[in-house]
């Protein structure tokens, strides 16, 4: 049976319900055919109510992204010069990571409506249901040496954190080094994963998933205490577009004037966005466990913390804990 004859029984009665049989004499097909291609609808993001007396009702169709809206709202040069998109990849980190390999320029991305093996920090996942958040990664091609690269993980954060305060007005601030937060809640998360040779970056895979339009079913109870989206925090949808288009414009500027002008305007607008400055915190470090406060950021990337004894120490790598 065809997919669409069915969808548009549904489309040309908005609202109404269409019943099995009336389904079958259109199209010539069992009840059970209509169930099953149902589920498959289902599964690809389309809601439908059921009833036994009376048939099916479409109760939604699936938000899907737009590649030419979205590239009519684009502004820069370079950032998303190039856009691929997809309906269900692994991991779309994956998928920019094998295009830089073959080449790709600076500022491709890769674009999933859906990943099934998304990756967070740490070998973590990353839960990044269909049709709700934006799931993307992009080429980055710096010409700095590779210990610079944390220094782009915070930028991005930056970038980020700007453009989403800006759109949406909500009270998003930055974890160290780059979760974005909603009154303690992680609503974004930032992955660069690179490639260097004889110290030089050659590429940087820049992951970025935006919790944008998730309910609170789409996560699993226990991320729930600590995960939200803007859809939750701001009670309203927001556009995808016009998320990705700000984030981008917002990020390439900052991109070029990191390149001209070096790390030290990045760490004024970090800090000014940081939740983590000020608020004695416990730090995980690979190094062993150690309390003390955030008071800045250093120009390598890490993070100064000030111990109980008075003493500063710049902290590279850790998991931060919450204010105790
Ligand atoms: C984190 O742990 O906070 C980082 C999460 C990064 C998730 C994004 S979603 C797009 C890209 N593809 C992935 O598999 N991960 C990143």
């Amino acid at each position: 049976m065809n997919q669409e004859l069915l969808l548009q029984l549904f489309i040309d009665k908005p609202g109404e319900y269409v019943s099995g049989e009336n389904i079958s004499q259109e199209l010539g097909v069992s009840r059970t055919a209509i169930w099953k291609h149902i589920r498959k609808l289902e599964a690809a993001g389309y809601q439908f109510e059921a009833s036994r007396r009376l048939g099916y009702r479409l109760l939604s169709i699936p938000d899907m992204l737009s590649v030419v809206k979205l590239e009519n709202q684009l502004q820069g040069n370079i950032f998303g010069q190039h856009i691929h998109y997809f309906e269900t990849v692994e991991s779309t980190q994956n998928l920019a990571r094998a295009a830089a390999e073959e080449g790709a320029l600076e500022g491709t991305l890769f674009v999933a409506e859906q990943q099934v093996k998304g990756r967070g920090r740490m070998g973590r996942g990353w839960i990044s249901p269909r049709g709700k958040g934006i799931w993307m990664s992009m080429v980055l091609r710096p010409s700095v040496p590779i210990h610079f690269a944390p220094q782009l993980t915070l930028l991005t954060a930056v970038a980020l954190c700007r453009s989403l305060k800006r759109l949406t007005g909500l009270p998003i601030g930055i974890k160290w080094p780059n979760d974005l937060l909603i009154e303690g809640k992680k609503i974004s998360g930032i992955l660069l994963e690179s490639a260097a040779e004889d110290e030089r970056l050659r590429y940087v895979i820049a992951g970025i998933g935006i919790s944008v339009n998730l309910e609170e079913a789409d996560y699993p109870a226990e991320l729930l205490e600590k995960a939200t989206s803007l859809r939750i925090s701001g009670q309203q949808k927001w556009s995808r577009e016009e998320v990705i288009a700000d984030f981008l414009k917002e990020w390439e500027q900052l991109y070029f004037l990191y390149q001209e002008q070096g790390f030290s305007p990045i760490v004024t607008l970090w800090e000014a966005l940081s939740v983590s400055l000020g608020k004695t915190v416990r730090l995980t470090t690979p190094q062993g466990e150690l309390v003390g406060i955030p008071i800045g950021l250093e120009e390598s990337g890490a993070i100064r913390i000030q111990l109980e004894d008075g003493s500063i120490k710049p902290v590279f790598s850790a998991e931060m804990g919450e204010p105790l």
